[in-house]
């Protein structure tokens, strides 16, 4: 029999590379300088040793290793221990923590700790303390209470940023950095409001210019002088609230560039930096985009909350944020089976958690950690979902865990070097998704909701589908859905244009082209600069309150809660699908619309159909654009995701179902977690997961 040294040897021999796994073995445990790489699927945890007596620390990593963890964040709630007081710092205590993780194989990934900032230094400069909408200032006790426009909260932040840079940037075990944590509230303070005017200035240049954007003759919003433009929190002129988006993310980037230049002052270029996005991915409070262009790797919070996991909201949720920076990502926090903040927090299923984690993988991430590995005894969060009990010892959900690990050992190879790639993908814009969120004119306009009623019918035929920023590049793509792309600006049209003119079918939903880059209406009737190509144009739109029947070449169905008036003004304008008997405005009118423009095509649906039409106008689509899917003939719980590297593709396929289904392997597919199940067909139970690979020839 193997001793567990041995087992542990021979599991590093495979995860790091021979000659890193017995420098793991042999040299002491401060060793520095070269480093192993980390592995390619992470499995892990948010540890919090500052919580704890250094001599509990052996255990839990212990644990941990024994569960296949490879990786733990820790930190970003730690700015009280590390920095006891003003310029007094204390970092060995997390060094030895580096050190400890490190003797049991674990990665770490250092949060700074800017979320949590320490009652010094809110007690002796009540001014970083942020101020909310209603002019109240926050108070110690909590976190996120700080004001991210602050200079002086910026300067302690670079402070104890430089310091933990300067002594982990060189760190073998440290393999990467999370900015802050969820960046979430703004401030309301009157600095804060002289920074979006001074802000508004460097961006307009003069008052002329911004009172023509925002056409302030109306209602007497003329401005005169800077200082007189409001800081907006819930109303305001259309230009002045999507402006203050654009300063709201502004201030967050800066807020995290000065941490980002800290860390990068010191740091190995090997360790990337990230920040973990909040508001279960689709927060709205800036621009992830923007966001995340100067980090090196997007990473996002995916809990479920109240409930079990809505599998095409959650795919649809991990292909959004691989489009932040069209890369693989990290999923940095997830449930370890439930949550403390949710009406009901229930926990997910038996085997649940595990599916999720494998979902996330076939989206392509390439780490997941749970939060969090143990609750701290007290705080706020005592409730929430841990791997390990108050006591210490592994509660229900870490038999789970591990089961993920020692699967994500098994397929890690294999899906090093792979990442989804996409033939088709939907289009999505912060600019539109506020712009439409300020005036919803229906207030069941859920612009999520609509994304996934594009995204559905794709998911359902097994295609990969990347989300991305209406500016992003689209020449890969065949096809390109636009649900909502409420702001077209003339440069967009332009872009959008040139693609349907290579060869690419572009398919707007309602609202398309209704709004300049300054949210203002388009003088243009929608969809905007796109008319002229598409031959036709929205002659009115409608918000329903009783469904509108529509029928065409898609058969017939209904449209709810917006439908468009069309007209095909050019020859070459083919209309596609008409509104039946409705509010006598839509009545026999064109719903949807196409035409060939060089060698693609623009296509305008006015409305949004039930599910069954839209199944139907997203397969006409595929049709045309010769999209097929690999794997036809599942059974409708499996999902499956394809990710692909440079000579093999990987198949990730779930059972989501509550019934057990065998599925025929594949000609040409090998199975890679798991044995081989032969010809009698791979046995997936619910919740299960195989991992199948395929040649690429
Ligand atoms: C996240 C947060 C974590 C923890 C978790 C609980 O939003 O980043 O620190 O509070 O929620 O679900």
């Amino acid at each position: 029999m193997r001793s567990g040294g041995q087992i542990r040897l021979r599991r590093n021999l495979r995860r790091y590379g021979i000659l890193a796994a017995l420098s793991i073995c042999l040299l002491p445990a401060t060793i520095q300088g070269s480093s192993p790489a980390a592995p390619s699927l992470l499995l892990g945890a948010a540890w919090y040793p500052e919580q704890w007596p250094e001599s509990r620390w052996e255990a839990d990593l212990e644990l941990m290793e024994q569960a296949h963890f490879n990786v733990v964040r820790i930190g970003e709630f730690a700015w009280s221990r590390e920095e006891p007081s003003q310029g007094r710092f204390d970092l060995d205590w997390l060094e030895r923590a580096v050190r400890a993780a490190q003797k049991h194989h674990i990665a770490v990934v250092i949060g700074t700790p800017t979320d949590a900032p320490p009652a010094w230094l809110t007690t002796d400069h009540p001014e970083t303390l942020r101020v909310d909408a209603t002019g109240r200032r926050a108070e110690h006790g909590s976190r996120r209470q700080f004001n991210y426009a602050n200079t002086q909260y910026r300067q302690y932040c670079v402070e104890i940023v430089d310091r933990l840079a300067q002594r982990f940037g060189h760190d073998p075990n440290v393999i990467g950095w999370q900015i802050g944590n969820e960046f979430t509230d703004e401030s309301f303070d009157p600095e804060t409001r002289r920074q979006f005017q001074a802000w508004l200035q460097r961006r307009y240049s003069t008052l002329d210019v911004l009172n023509r954007a925002w056409s302030t003759s109306y209602w007497s919003q003329t401005y005169d002088r800077w200082s007189e433009i409001p800081l907006p929190s819930a109303s305001g002129n259309p230009g002045l609230l999507l402006e203050h988006k654009h300063f709201v993310t502004d201030t967050w980037r800066d807020f995290q560039h000065v941490q980002v230049v800290a860390i990068r002052k010191h740091a190995d270029s090997r360790q990337f930096i990230t920040t973990n996005i909040g508001g279960l991915g689709w927060s709205d409070n800036f621009d992830h985009y923007e966001i995340t262009r100067e980090l090196d790797l997007a990473s996002w919070d995916d809990y479920v909350g109240e409930g079990h996991l809505n599998v095409a909201r959650n795919g649809f949720m991990h292909d959004f944020v691989r489009g932040w920076k069209r890369s693989n990502f990290w999923v940095m926090e997830t449930q370890p089976g439930s949550v403390n903040w949710a009406p009901v927090n229930d926990t997910l299923d038996r085997c649940e958690t595990r599916a999720m984690a494998w979902q996330a993988v076939g989206h392509g991430a390439d780490a997941v950690l749970y939060w969090q590995w143990r609750s701290a005894l007290n705080g706020q969060e005592q409730y929430h979902g841990a791997i390990v009990g108050p006591d210490g010892e592994p509660l229900p959900i870490y038999k789970e865990a591990e089961e993920a690990g020692a699967s994500f050992e098994q397929a890690a190879a294999t899906l090093a070097g792979t990442s989804p790639v996409a033939q088709v993908a939907i289009l999505q814009s912060y600019d539109s998704r506020w712009a439409i969120d300020f005036q919803p004119h229906n207030r069941n306009y859920d612009q999520l909701d609509i994304l996934l009623d594009y995204y559905r019918p794709l998911r359902d035929r097994r295609l990969t589908v990347d989300i991305v920023n209406a500016e992003a590049p689209l020449q890969q793509y065949k096809l390109v859905f636009a649900p909502s792309l409420n702001l077209i600006s003339p440069q967009l049209g332009k872009e959008l244009l040139a693609y349907v003119r290579q060869g690419g079918h572009l398919l707007l939903g309602p609202r398309s082209g209704m709004k300049d880059e300054h949210n203002a209406l388009n003088i243009q009737r929608q969809p905007g600069p796109l008319a002229d190509a598409l031959g036709g144009r929205v002659e009115q739109y409608y918000a329903l309150d009783a469904p509108a029947p529509v029928s065409g070449d898609f058969g017939t169905g209904s449209a709810t809660i917006w439908a468009e008036q069309l007209s095909a003004r050019n020859n070459g304008a083919e209309i596609l699908m008409r509104y039946g008997k409705s509010n006598g405005w839509l009545d026999n009118q064109p719903a949807m619309i196409t035409r060939q423009v060089g060698k693609g095509r623009i296509t305008y649906l006015g409305a949004l159909v039930d599910a069954a039409v839209m199944r139907n106008v997203a397969q006409w689509a595929l049709d045309l654009a010769r999209i097929t899917p690999e794997f036809e003939e599942l059974p409708a719980s499996i999902e499956v995701c394809r990710r692909a590297g440079k000579d093999h593709n990987v198949f990730v396929l779930i059972n989501h179902g509550s019934a057990p289904v065998t599925i025929p392997l594949p000609a040409g597919m090998k199975e890679v977690t798991g044995p081989d199940s032969g010809p009698a067909g791979i046995p997936l139970n619910p919740q299960a997961v195989a991992v199948l690979e395929s040649a690429i020839h």
